[in-house]
């Protein structure tokens, strides 16, 4: 039996991984012969590398199977674990512009100038229209209010958690609350947005909260649910190299290749990549990517 790796790419985004991803192939053909397939390796392989197909073997490098499993794709009482440690972590966030932003409030305002600098080039006359966007992963509204209300006449928000869109609501969006036409208040992996409607549709820093699969199939979705030349923004921390799991909130950052290699999956153009600059370097580093 031959691993393919499922990143859509045919060589490896990082050369230094190479090596491992050789190792793992030839071990994986070693064992064909005698693996028992019902063997627990080969299911817990098999399940997570089902759930993360562009990034576990980066995962592996780092995390053993036995640990990575029980944080990812393992389900208890019903729920998978990757989901259930950021419901978790997100009950305890406070609904705040510091809550959105982590130990990073203060580069807010040099995101929001960047992310309505790089939209700018997506709308306008023979571009996207300005009736509507929806924000996912929108949290209290700060890319909402801070980006997209300037510009779009209506808007939609997207969010798992109750108390950030009631916040958002009741008081942070003020009386620009008028123009949210819908809260979501739904995990996007089981979120379907309504056909051909939005303009725009941005994803700031929840992509890293979703499973290879589920992005891409919520990206998918994401796509129907455009109008003439609308396009899909997401913004989120890249990995300068492989993958990382924070198993504390469950995300997960991906080499922008990585990345693109899911988007491409989804069946997605992409139109420009650019680079957040003016970050702190303890930051990882974050990247606008647009795409239809
Ligand atoms: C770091 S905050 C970013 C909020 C906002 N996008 C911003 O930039 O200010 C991540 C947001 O994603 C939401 N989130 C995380 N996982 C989610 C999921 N699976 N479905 C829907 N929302 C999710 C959280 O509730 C939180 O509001």
């Amino acid at each position: 039996m031959e691993i393919l790796l499922e990143d859509g790419n045919s060589s490896s985004p990082n050369l230094e991984y190479k090596g491992v991803h050789q190792a793992f192939k030839d071990r994986w053909k070693e064992t064909d012969d005698t693996m028992c397939r019902h063997s627990m390796s080969f299911h817990l392989h098999h399940t997570v590398r089902s759930d993360f197909f562009a990034s576990y073997l980066y995962l592996l490098e780092t995390i053993p199977l036995v640990k990575l499993f029980p944080v990812t794709c393992e389900y208890i009482q019903g729920v998978k674990q990757f989901y259930y440690r950021a419901q978790q972590f997100y009950e305890g966030v406070p609904a705040s512009e510091e809550g959105m932003m982590g130990d990073f409030v203060e580069i807010s305002n040099v995101d929001l100038e960047a992310s309505r600098q790089f939209l700018k080039r997506f709308v306008g006359p023979g571009k996207a229209g300005n009736h509507c966007a929806l924000d996912c992963g929108s949290g209290i509204g700060r890319v909402t209010k801070g980006v997209l209300l300037p510009v779009f006449e209506k808007m939609e928000m997207a969010d798992m958690m109750e108390h950030f869109l009631l916040h958002a609501h009741e008081d942070y969006l003020g009386d620009d609350a008028d123009r949210i036409e819908t809260y979501y208040c739904y995990k996007l992996q089981e979120f379907t947005p309504p056909k051909s409607k939005y303009d725009i549709i941005w994803m700031q820093w929840v992509a890293c909260h979703l499973t290879d699969k589920d992005l891409m199939n919520f990206l998918i979705r994401c796509k129907r649910s455009l109008s003439l030349n609308g396009v899909i923004i997401v913004k989120d921390n890249m990995a300068r190299q492989g993958c990382m799991l924070d198993p504390i909130d469950s995300s997960i950052s991906r080499h922008l290749d990585i990345m693109k290699s899911i988007i491409y999956k989804a069946g997605l153009e992409i139109l420009s990549v650019e680079r957040q600059e003016g970050f702190p370097d303890v930051m990882m580093p974050v990247w606008m990517i647009a795409m239809k």
